[in-house]
């Protein structure tokens, strides 16, 4: 059991660190759930669990491993927090269930199986179909993987997605008392977040760029709420690129929202990659970025072609719509 403390903010190996529910989620959840107490089912190394504990007025961890159990502990005593109990043991444990009772709330993020590539409950350990099914109680919440197939879900939880720094990171379900929201995306730390509306919005699809492209977090489209972002933010758009490599608009407008990760001035567009390399030869530019799919084999040769005239000081950024490419610069946002 090797502490890795020195490098990392906790007590923990490397897959206790690896696995531990990020800091901003951690808080952000602590929050959302308020000062009812918990018990955190798979507490690991104890992130959640930490945070639950600062705003709770009683916390329990229960945790199958016996050295996340004592990294857990270590960073309780480093918390001065006295309102914190763990057991080593199972959470589907008929034992365990029964001192559960006496928490109001109900919560895991349980380890994913690394080795599969379906998104099933049965691949989280503890499973929270069992959770659901055994535990005889109803405010319960789980972090499952952002990418899961919601149909599969058992009762009518409501739906967060959340995103941290741009990136998805997890959905969380509440059940109960909990479920404030039926779906809702949110981005942290700014706590954005778009909520999915009576009305059905449409959305446009198109492949020709207008005045910007604008890179946006991935966990808009995930929660299926484009209509609703674009409520939201007011402004008419339409979606060039979704992929599972990243999500891009296009509109003449100013969009503002922490759910744009950049915003890109297009340039000009081309037929062809040559025809744009000729054209380089009139930019006085930086680097080259090249921001559609791609061999990655090829990525570097062809960056490193197209910056043979990189002398200038403004990055360009090339996008491909529909077999035409187009050259853009980023912009502040
Ligand atoms: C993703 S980690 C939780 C991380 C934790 N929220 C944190 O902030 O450190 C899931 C934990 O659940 C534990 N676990 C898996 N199955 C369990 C079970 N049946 N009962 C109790 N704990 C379990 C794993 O050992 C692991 O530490």
């Amino acid at each position: 059991m090797t502490d890795v403390k020195k490098k990392l903010d906790y007590h923990g190996d490397r897959e206790g660190v690896r696995r531990a529910t990020p800091l901003e989620i951690a808080k952000y959840k602590a929050s959302r759930i308020g000062s009812r107490s918990v018990v955190d089912l798979g507490c690991g190394i104890g992130v959640q669990l930490i945070e639950f504990a600062k705003v709770s007025k009683d916390v329990l961890g229960v945790e199958l491993e016996r050295k996340y159990i004592e990294f857990c502990r270590k960073n309780i005593v480093e918390s001065n927090l006295n309102n914190v109990k763990l057991i080593k043991g199972d959470a589907l444990d008929s034992n365990i269930i029964k001192i559960a009772r006496n928490y109001e709330v109900v919560n895991s993020d349980p380890s994913r199986d690394k080795t599969s590539y379906t998104w099933e409950l049965n691949n989280l350990s503890p499973n929270p179909k069992e959770i659901l099914r055994k535990y005889n109680q109803e405010d319960f919440s789980f972090d499952i993987p952002v990418r899961f197939n919601t149909k599969l879900l058992s009762g009518e939880p409501e739906l967060e997605y959340v995103s941290l720094g741009g990136e998805p990171k997890r959905l969380i379900l509440y059940y109960g008392c909990l479920k404030k929201y039926e779906l809702s995306a949110i981005s942290l730390p700014s706590m954005e977040r778009i909520v999915k509306g009576e009305e059905k919005i449409d959305v446009q699809y198109g492949n020709t760029p207008d005045a910007f492209i604008y890179d946006i977090d991935q966990v808009v489209s995930l929660s299926g709420l484009i209509g609703d972002f674009k409520k939201y933010v007011n402004k008419d758009f339409e979606v060039l690129e979704e992929s599972s490599q990243r999500f891009l608009i296009t509109s003449d407008d100013d969009i503002r929202s922490s759910f744009v990760l950049g915003k890109y001035k297009v340039l000009k567009g081309y037929n062809s990659l040559q025809e744009l390399r000729k054209d380089l030869k009139n930019y006085y530019y930086g680097r080259i970025y090249i921001r559609f799919e791609i061999n990655p084999k090829h990525y570097y040769n062809l960056k490193k072609d197209l910056e043979f005239n990189a002398l200038g000081i403004d990055d360009i950024y090339i996008f491909k719509f529909d077999d035409k490419y187009y050259t853009s610069i980023k912009e502040e946002n």
